[in-house]
Formats: structure tokens, sequence, C-alpha cells
């Protein structure tokens, strides 16, 4: 059954999670349904973004956000542009505002941005006309996997409120657990996170969650384990003393989720994964696995924040075109 919409969608652009109200994530889920639904038939594509140029902006590496934007846009029938920082003017010194405010002359009507900054998007949100989303700023938000994180969550589950969700791993430096916490516990779900003390940054309890750095402890009772990568790229040197330590103390295994689990436990990874770290193959690959569901969900997802912010342009830019004819 269709569900009512008893709210519109006023943001022009999606910078994060932390600003939005339950019921405006909640639009973005619903929404998600009827693109979901678009990319299961035998054309899945809707003219719906025809006319609309999307840029994505990648300061910094991705494979699936990237590539799941660029199909939302495509699947939407807009038009899209791939900008990738390594082969742009970036290295020979352009700013990001002139970058932008060069793509932006060429009349387009959203840039999708990752940064390793925490802030660019926001930053670059008030140099250009555009609608800016954010694909990931430093270790900062991430607010698209968020959302596609809780609608994998709701399909496989059917609720929030009261669900044991536990985040494990790298939380320091992590923007997926920052957008993830935010979005849970709006949507009223119980939030623990685990790793170790060197990676969960102080006062994480401000946050509204609850901390333990005992792995079995954040397993026993969770309803979804959210794992998330050992981001060594971002981190110093000694956060902790040695992979193999890690994946003794922290990884997710089968034979501890056998001791240890609910029979049907949801086990979730944004990607990239570190096998055989975060997450043993068997875990990865078994049947507590929705890896692969995220993933796809993400399309859908993105489609509807790329339609969703496309409703406030046209509104903005048939008032534009109201003011010049009165
Ligand atoms: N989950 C995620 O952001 O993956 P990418 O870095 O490949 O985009």
């Amino acid at each position: 059954m269709k569900k009512e919409k008893t709210i519109k969608w006023t943001r022009k652009h999606l910078l994060g999670i932390e600003g939005l109200t339950a019921e405006e994530i909640l639009l973005i889920l619903d929404q998600a349904e009827e693109f979901k639904e678009v990319l299961e038939r035998p054309i899945p594509k809707v003219p719906t973004l025809r006319g609309m140029t999307i840029v994505n902006l990648f300061c910094e590496a991705s494979t699936r956000t990237r590539s799941s934007f660029e199909l939302a846009a495509k699947r939407l029938s807009a038009d899209t542009l791939s900008i990738v920082a390594s082969s742009s003017s970036f290295v020979k010194g352009e700013t990001l505002k002139d970058t932008a405010r060069n793509i932006e002359a060429m009349k387009i009507d959203m840039i999708v941005m990752r940064h390793a900054c925490a802030g660019a998007p926001h930053f670059l949100s008030g140099c250009v006309d555009a609608s800016v989303i954010n694909a990931g700023d430093g270790a900062h938000e991430h607010p698209t996997q968020a959302l596609l994180d809780a609608f994998t969550i709701r399909k496989k589950i059917g609720k929030f409120k009261g669900l044991n969700v536990s985040i494990i791993g790298d939380i320091s430096h992590s923007r997926v657990a920052r957008s993830n916490i935010w979005a849970l516990n709006k949507l009223g779900a119980n939030v623990t996170v685990c790793g170790p003390k060197t990676l969960i940054p102080a006062q994480i309890e401000k946050m509204g969650v609850k901390v333990t750095y005992d792995i079995d402890e954040a397993i026993k009772g969770a309803d979804v384990l959210n794992v998330l990568r050992i981001q060594l790229e971002r981190q110093e040197k000694g956060l902790f003393p040695s992979i193999r330590e890690y994946v003794k103390c922290f990884g997710i295994t089968k034979d501890r989720l056998e001791k240890t689990a609910k029979k049907d436990i949801v086990v979730m990874h944004p990607g990239p994964i570190n096998r055989g770290v975060e997450l043993s193959q068997d875990v990865a690959d078994g049947k507590y696995s929705v890896i692969l569901d995220q993933v796809t969900n993400g399309v859908a997802v993105r489609m509807a924040v790329l339609f969703l912010l496309s409703q406030v342009i046209r509104a903005s830019a048939g008032k534009d075109e109201k003011l010049e004819e009165d």
C-alpha cells in the first residue's frame, strides 16, 4: 500500500543527517521505496530529471558512492558529468571555489561532492547557486550512506523503534558512524558503539549512544551489527597494537556470531571491506550479511535524494520565471 506523504521536502542541499528531522528521513526512505520499484522494472528508467545536469565532484577515492550517484542520476534521465580531483585542474592549484564556480558557469543544477576535509560541502554550498549533496566529508558525515543503511534495516526488519544496533570498529575516523548515529537515534533505535578505546571518541555518549569495549557484549542482544572499515589511511600510527590483535579482539567471525548473536542478526558493512580484518570471509558472504543489498538500495535512496532536491530547484526556478513575467 502506498504511504501518504504528510510533509513536503523544502531543503535545497543535503549536507548531513544531523540537521534533518525524523520525518524528513522517513520521507526520503518512502520516496526511495517508489524508486526501488522503478529499478525492478524491465526498463529501469524514468524521465523525472530530464533537462537537469548533475556533477559528481570527487576529491577522494570512491567506488560505491560515485557510481551509485551516477547511476541514480542516469536512471532519472539527468545529464551527468564526473570530475575526479586527480585528473582535474585541482592538481594545478585551482581552488575548490574556483573549480565549483567554473563548473556552475556551464549551467548545472546539482553538485555531488566528496572531500577529505570535514565541512567542504558546506563551504561549497555558500559559493554556488547549485544544490550540493555531501557524498562524504572527512570524518564528519556521509548522509546518503546512513540513509541507505536505514532503508536496508527497514526493508529487512520493518521497524526502527526499540531496535538494537551495534556499530563496531573505528568510530573515531568514521563519517558513516556519525551519520548512522544521528539517523538511528532520530528514528528511535538504541545504538551501541564498540571498538578499541583508542578508536572511540571521548564523550561520544553525548550523541546518545552506549559504549562498550567488549565485542561479545556489543553482539549480544543486537538486531543489527554495522561493522566499519579500519581506516588505516586516516589513522595516526599505533592506535592499536597490530591487525592480528584487532582481529582477535574485534573481528566479526562466524564462530563469534554463532556463540553470541541472535539467530536472525543482520550484518552490515558500508564497504570497502578489509576481508579477514573487520569481517571474516564467511560472514561477509554468509547468511547474515546484507552488504550487497545495501549497495543495491543505495541507488534507490540516491534517486530519492536527487528527486526531492530537484523539486525544490524547479519550484524556485518557477518562482523566478513568475517574477520575470510580473
Ligand atoms: N561506502 C562508501 O562510501 O564506499 P565508497 O568509498 O566506495 O564510495
